[in-house]
């Protein structure tokens, strides 16, 4: 069952972006997620948490069409999102920054970035250079392999690589992973910035989760498959003791007032 940190939770909207309705998912027919209930609205960055182990990765693959829904409905920007066709979920402008980021090593940044245009010249997109603006770190790295950059520049890379096909819905799957927490504290405040300015709709996995709050509207909270705690962050932020055991697994008996 979910807990809401307050009363005044945000419930589901007309206009979302992204919505996963009563969403079971998992590996070879078995479920290790379950009744999961989440959306996401232009403009808004929402954070999902939670232990190693919880379901977040496998939510955010059913999310993209890469792993079959077993019960529930995944829509993105008011399209079914169907198993085996993530490039019609990408056609929609859906872009997704996959946990193993998914690079080809052997070739450029500036080649790893084409592939982010799905057929169209850097020219022409118009998501190529404000994608470069955000993250200037990668211009004098363009003709770099990719396999020869830091693990940091290799996330931003893979970021870039989502953001240069303008997406209007954004998932990111730590971006954080192996990073020092002073470049997390840079990297993160991007995904803030490209809700404000594009309107797209954020969702990330983070394990930073202070950070992540920082720059979220509203996060979900996962424990063994299942949301066991959401609300707007601010709110999240000031109630520790129901972050703490939601990732402990604790008893969440206290409601919020
Ligand atoms: N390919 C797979 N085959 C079978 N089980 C899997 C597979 N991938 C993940 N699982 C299991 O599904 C559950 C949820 O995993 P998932 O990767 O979604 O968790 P997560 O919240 O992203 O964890 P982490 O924070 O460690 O990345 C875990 O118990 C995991 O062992
Ligand atoms: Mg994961």
């Amino acid at each position: 069952m979910t807990d809401t940190a307050t009363e005044s939770s945000p419930s589901t909207s007309g206009n979302n972006l992204v919505e996963i309705e009563n969403l079971s998912a998992g590996y070879a027919g078995v479920a290790v997620i379950r009744g999961v209930n989440l959306h996401v609205g232009a403009g808004e960055v929402v954070a999902l948490l939670g232990p190693n182990g919880a379901g977040k990765t496998t939510t955010l693959l059913t999310t993209s069409g890469l792993l079959k829904a077993l019960e529930g409905s995944v829509s993105v920007l008011g399209e079914p999102s169907n198993f085996g066709a993530p490039h019609k979920t990408a056609r929609l402008g859906l872009a997704h920054v996959p946990e193993d980021r998914s690079l080809f090593f052997g070739l450029t940044v500036q080649e790893n970035l084409r592939l982010g245009l799905r057929g169209k010249r850097s020219d022409q997109a118009a998501g190529y250079e404000s994608a470069l603006d955000l993250l200037p770190a990668l211009r004098p790295l363009m003709n770099r392999r990719a396999g020869l950059l830091s693990g940091g520049e290799q996330q931003m890379l893979a970021m870039a690589r989502a953001l240069v096909s303008n997406p209007k819905v954004l998932l990111v799957d730590e971006m954080s992973l192996g990073l020092a927490p002073i470049i997390v504290e840079r990297l993160l405040p991007i995904v803030r910035d490209i809700a404000n300015e594009t309107g797209a709709g954020v969702l990330i996995v983070e394990q930073h989760v202070h950070l992540a709050l920082e720059v979220a509207d509203r996060a979900y909270v996962m424990s063994h498959g299942e949301i066991v705690l959401e609300g707007s962050a601010e709110e999240l932020l000031q109630r520790q003791d129901l972050l703490e055991a939601s990732y402990l697994g604790g008893e969440l008996e206290e409601e919020a007032s």
